[in-house]
């Protein structure tokens, strides 16, 4: 794999750490031993996730010579957040299209991401009913952008294309360098599966380097059969554009769909449970729409002896924090 062949901004500066999470291990009856990849700590505003992916996308943009960033999500999206804050140190125009999946949820008011949007002075919000045709919205804004001189560059949902994934596939070099350096022998790593990029790029990075590392997603909206099929065709998209050799095998991408809930973003008990769990043993904050659902599913998986007994398993915290402010009547 050749990852130096697309350009990008160096926003990382530098590995986010792997932690023990030995306390959480223990609330857990000691199977297995948690570690946790802390891209919750990426730079950009309040980190997470989209920062690896961003990297990668606004080198594109520069170099498209775009001025203005156009991107979506739903009302409380970290990908929206992080996108804008990127585009705030570039001096770039952010304007964002925000999805209300559930009737009623957006308030102009609000709380958590939707109020760091504000704070960061994005250019224009636009919110559009559950289900609408979030790119066919963004290329219509950045028409009448162009019409006022504007050079706009559209990121997709989550920033979930091929660029946006490479980002996590250089994450999956990084942590098997990290667990070399600290000896640390794991044999599963745990991701979100949501707009796929951040599963597909770990899973095409695990694959390309050969490290037999199992990698189980976890959804947080779609049914098992639709993400698989999502992330497979992003990976296999992915693996060519970087190099891997061979055709991915389809069995390298596996999801698992029984932690959403009642739907996305909807809280669930067991969410609520890994919330507390983290931050009451190790004093890490998840995220009530997508950490928080993944880190349940891990715990459950745990639970029900998915991971052999004493290994070393690793989850990738990629952040969301801010959403905790949209919803502490739930925690209450
Ligand atoms: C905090 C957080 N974790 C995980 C995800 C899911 O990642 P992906 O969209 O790459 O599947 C998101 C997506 O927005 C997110 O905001």
């Amino acid at each position: 794999m050749n990852l130096t062949q697309f350009p990008r901004r160096n926003y990382l500066q530098g590995p986010t750490p792997i932690e023990a999470a030995p306390r959480f291990s223990k609330a857990l009856g000691g199977k297995v031993n948690v570690f946790i990849k802390r891209d919750d700590l990426l730079p950009g505003c309040a980190g997470g996730n989209k920062t690896r992916k961003l990297d990668f996308c606004i080198a594109d943009a520069i170099e498209k010579g775009a001025d203005t960033i156009i991107t979506c999500g739903p009302v409380q999206s970290n990908h929206c957040r992080l996108t804008l804050s990127w585009a705030v140190k570039e001096e770039m125009d952010c304007h964002l299209i925000l999805e209300e999946r559930v009737p009623g949820s957006y308030k102009e008011d609000g709380s958590g991401n939707n109020f760091l949007f504000n704070l960061m002075g994005v250019k224009s919000t636009q919110v559009v009913p559950g289900g609408s045709d979030m790119m066919g919205e963004m290329e219509k804004l950045a028409k009448e952008l162009e019409a006022q001189g504007k050079k706009p560059y559209i990121i997709p949902g989550g920033a979930s294309n091929v660029l946006g994934a490479t980002g996590y596939v250089a994450c999956a070099q990084e942590i098997q360098q990290q667990l070399f350096q600290q000896n640390i022998n794991i044999t599963d790593i745990v991701v979100p599966s949501g707009s796929a990029g951040t599963h597909a790029g770990v899973a095409v990075g695990m694959y390309g380097i050969n490290s037999g590392i199992r990698v189980s997603g976890i959804n947080v909206s779609k049914p098992k059969d639709v993400q698989e099929e999502n992330v497979y065709k992003l990976a296999y998209e992915t693996a060519k554009a970087v190099g891997v050799c061979g055709e991915l095998p389809r069995g390298e991408i596996t999801c698992f769909d029984g932690y959403v809930g009642a739907g996305y973003s909807l809280p669930t008990d067991s969410m609520v449970e890994a919330v507390k769990l983290l931050a009451r043993t190790e004093a890490i904050l998840l995220d009530p729409v997508y950490s928080g659902k993944v880190m349940a599913g891990m715990i459950d998986l745990i639970r029900n002896d998915y991971f052999a007994p004493g290994t070393n398993v690793l989850f990738l915290h990629t952040g969301g924090s801010p959403a905790l402010y949209a919803y502490t009547d739930t925690f209450k």
